[in-house]
């Protein structure tokens, strides 16, 4: 159900991850986060009800901030699994009872507000293309996140083209994520050199599928790419996401307010 909305200025983000479920206030008219992003640890096993009650507890810790939106405006959640017409169509790194879970209607009677959910990588990529490092850039885009698993969002002439999972091509006969993301690296605790070798396979198969235009790298390890990206060699100019780990945050915030018509 949609509800009619008041003015509001800002919209919170909600980002859900395999690892943490963040939060912030973010301004329609610039993109920006006001204030601190707000962190909770993913319960384990990440179920369904004990997602959605993490997901309350922060908006309703940001509702008692002094720049919180209006008490009526809708939330932009982001999740990381395909999501087709607000249903979860995969659950690679979260609980396996979100398949076929309708994402939507859990966390919009959880909070009692209107949501708008979309794929995590998707939200952070939609931001990179709008206000970051993928600004004003023609042509393909592929904003690749380094995380609990890889995500990706294939952008072209700033517009997405929603849930590509590039994180789960098949390279040298292992799913791409369970060997290149960010918790691969820890997992298997390797140096920066070590893992560079595993993101220049990765990065030089996508790149030879989909001659982008840029690669951007989101996700948690982006603030470190200086130990990494110098290191690969592709043809495809690479670099870290502007807006760091709140890209998902902003770009899920920002869909809600396009989908429900409350854009500046
Ligand atoms: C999921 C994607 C998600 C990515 C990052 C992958 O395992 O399949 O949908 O975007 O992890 O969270």
């Amino acid at each position: 159900m949609s509800r009619k909305h008041s003015h509001t200025d800002s919209v919170i983000g909600i980002d859900i991850g395999g690892t943490g479920i963040k939060g912030g206030i973010v301004r329609l008219k610039d993109g920006e986060m006001v204030g601190e992003r707000y962190r909770i640890d993913t319960p384990q096993p990440s179920t369904p009800q004990a997602v959605a009650t993490v997901v309350k507890a922060i908006v309703d810790e940001l509702m008692t901030r002094e720049h919180a939106p209006a008490d009526d405006a809708p939330v932009g959640i982001t999740f990381p699994a395909i999501i087709s017409h607000g249903v979860a169509r995969s659950a690679a790194n979260v609980d396996k009872s979100w398949i076929d879970a309708d994402v939507d209607k859990i966390f919009g009677d959880e909070l009692g507000r209107d949501v708008q959910v979309m794929n995590d990588a998707d939200a952070a990529g939609l931001a990179e293309a709008r206000y970051g490092a993928g600004e004003g850039v023609k042509g393909t885009v592929l904003v690749i996140t380094l995380g609990t698993g890889i995500g990706s969002a294939f952008i072209h002439d700033g517009r997405l083209i929603p849930n590509a999972e590039l994180g789960h091509l098949e390279i040298d006969g292992f799913d791409a994520e369970s060997k290149a993301s960010a918790s691969a690296r820890e997992r298997d605790n390797l140096s920066w050199d070590e893992y560079a070798v595993r993101l220049q396979r990765y990065f030089e198969h996508v790149e030879f599928l989909f001659s982008p235009e840029l690669f951007i790298i989101g996700g948690g390890i982006s603030k470190r790419s200086q130990d990494y990206l110098p290191l690969l060699k592709l043809r495809t100019k690479i670099v870290p996401a502007q807006l760091q780990n709140n890209a998902g945050i902003v770009g899920g915030a920002l869909q809600a307010a396009v989908h429900f018509k409350i854009t500046k």
